[in-house]
Parts: structure tokens; sequence; C-alpha cells
């Protein structure tokens, strides 16, 4: 397998054209392999640091409406990220320390970075549902950046300069990259099956949650009734998963998430769309509007930004 050093130091390794952190290949061969789908769980896959925290919020309150009111809501008291666990948090190999399955209850709500071909192979037998999230790239490189310097997660390494590591962004070598082979492969299945992929696009949620509040709620088989819209439950959701709200809470301002590897603040930084204009000179911006362009030509895939 070909291997490089990540732009932060992480170790990459190349499995089946992807790029993965070289510590959790194991885990997620193993959860492609072990995992058994419900057909009511509802997969979570989205690309880093494009809004997966926001994600887990919103899809845990509207599975659990009916359980918690907004004021009583677990996101009070706990980071989404525990919540809503990763599948190679629950299925990973015999070296993890692993979260129980069992006390998982219905309709399962999982996530996971890979790609659509590296999901596990009962996902696509099983009636279960996938909720995509995305993100412009230019955003989740400023994003990703920022997360890196922030979370060690090789300690020993070396990070490489904002330039370089753009251009290896640009090479598609980042952890579960090249970006555009992520979100083409979800794209494409989402066309191909709309019913059973749901395709989000971090823009889109900022400029009307609401809409992509009902929206998720629909795909999950679980749409709002009349009542529930005219006591403005839709509102209130998307305001206790909204940034301010979560990133204000105690519990998101301190302590660790991922077995004590990242900080939870980390998971909220700015939460803007066009934040890169801030930090990208016009030549590297210029550079990954051709790259998009030519990597998204013909797919139908735009993004605003
Ligand atoms: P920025 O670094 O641009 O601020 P992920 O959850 O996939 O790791 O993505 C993290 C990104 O989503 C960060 O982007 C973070 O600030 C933003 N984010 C986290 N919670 C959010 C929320 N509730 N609403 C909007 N953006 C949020």
């Amino acid at each position: 397998l070909e291997r490089r050093t990540g732009w932060d130091g992480q170790h990459l390794v190349n499995y089946e054209g992807f790029w993965f952190p070289e510590m959790f290949l194991p885990s997620i061969r193993s959860s492609r392999n072990n995992f058994v789908a419900k057909n009511t769980d509802i997969i979570l896959a989205t690309v880093p640091k494009s809004g997966t925290t926001w994600l887990k919020a919103l899809t845990f309150s509207v599975a659990n409406r009916g359980i918690y009111a907004v004021d009583q809501s677990p996101l009070l008291k706990s980071n989404p990220h525990k919540l809503v666990p990763f599948i190679q948090e629950y299925i990973g190999d015999e070296h993890d320390k692993l979260l129980p399955m069992e006390n998982v209850s219905d309709p399962r709500i999982l996530s996971s970075h890979v790609p659509f071909v590296m999901l596990p192979y009962s996902v696509a037998k099983s009636e279960c549902k996938i909720i995509y999230l995305c993100r412009n790239p230019l955003d989740q490189f400023i994003s990703l950046h920022h997360f890196f310097a922030s979370n060690k997660i090789e300690k020993e390494a070396v990070p490489l300069g904002f330039e370089e590591s753009f251009d290896m962004f640009c090479q598609g070598i980042i952890g579960f990259g090249p970006f555009w082979e992520h979100m083409i492969g979800y794209w494409n299945a989402h066309l191909e099956n709309p019913k059973k992929v749901l395709f989000l696009k971090y823009e889109d949620l900022k400029e009307d949650i609401v809409l992509n509040v009902k929206k998720i709620a629909e795909f999950m088989g679980c749409p709002f009734s009349e009542e529930e819209v005219g006591k403005g439950v839709v509102e209130e959701i998307s305001k206790l998963c909204s940034f301010g709200n979560l990133k204000n809470l105690e519990v998101n301002k301190n302590g660790y998430v991922m077995d004590g590897v990242l900080k939870n603040n980390t998971f909220f930084r700015k939460g803007e769309v066009g934040d890169w204009a801030n930090y990208l000179s016009s030549e590297m911006a210029e550079r990954m509007k051709k790259l998009m362009e030519i990597k998204f030509e013909g797919s139908g895939l735009t993004f605003k930004i």
C-alpha cells in the first residue's frame, strides 16, 4: 500500500484509491465486513469538517423529539459526538476499545467519514438510509487547517506550512480524500436512489436551516406534523443545534471526545461560509476553483462559495 505523511503529520495510507489515516484503516475495514445494518438505521456520512457535529445534533434532535423537550435535550449535557458516535467506535478491530452496540436504541443514528464504496457491505443490502453532508472545499480546507493546529493528533509530527498543506489538499492527499471522489461517489449514489441517499451541503443548511430540518425529518421517515410546525418545534430544534448555542454550552467548552484524542471545543470554531477569503491568496483560490471545475465537470455538482 502507498503511504504518505499528511500535512498535519498523520500517517496516511492509500486504500482502494482513497487516503485514510493509517490508525483508522483496520477498524474501517473491520466495520466494512462486520457491521450489520438494520433497516431502520440512519447513517450519517460526511466529509471531515463539513458540519458533521451539526448534523449529529440535528438528526439526534429530530429522532428524539418525542422523548425529550428541547430544554431537556441530552445535547445540553453531551457533545454531539458522544450522542452519535462513529461506526468504528462500535465495530473496530481487536485492538480497539469499543462502545457496546446493544445499548443503542432504534432508530440507530451512526456516522462515518468513509467514501461510499467503503461503507459497510450491509448498508447497501439493507433498507437503511444515508444522509450525506459536504461543504465547499475552500472552507473545508481552512476548517481542517485550524482543526489540525488545535488537535495534535500525531504527537511527534512536524506539520507542513500553509501553502504546502494546500498543495497536498489539492492533490487529494488528505484523510478520506480526494474530496472530489468522496463527494461524487455519494452524489451519484443520491442520483441513483434519492430515497436511500439524501445529499446535503453545509452552505444550504446555513442559508435555510428550517427548510433543511424539515427535509431531514421527512427523509428519516418522521416528518413534522402540522401541529408540531404550528408549535414552532422545527425552529426550536434549529435553534438548539445552532452554532452559537452549541459552542457556548459548558459541555462543549471543555473535555475531549473519541477516547480523549480530540478536544470538544475544536468542533466549534467559526461556523461560517466564506471564511476561506480571510486566508487564501487569490492564486490559491483560483487554483481550487479551477480544480473544482475540472473535477465536477458534467456531474451536476456545484457549490456556493
Ligand atoms: P469552521 O472551522 O469553518 O468553523 P465537523 O463537525 O464536520 O468536524 O465540522 C466542523 C465545522 O463545522 C467547523 O467549521 C465548525 O465550526 C462548524 N460547526 C460546528 N457546529 C456547527 C453548527 N451547529 N452550525 C454550523 N456550523 C457548525
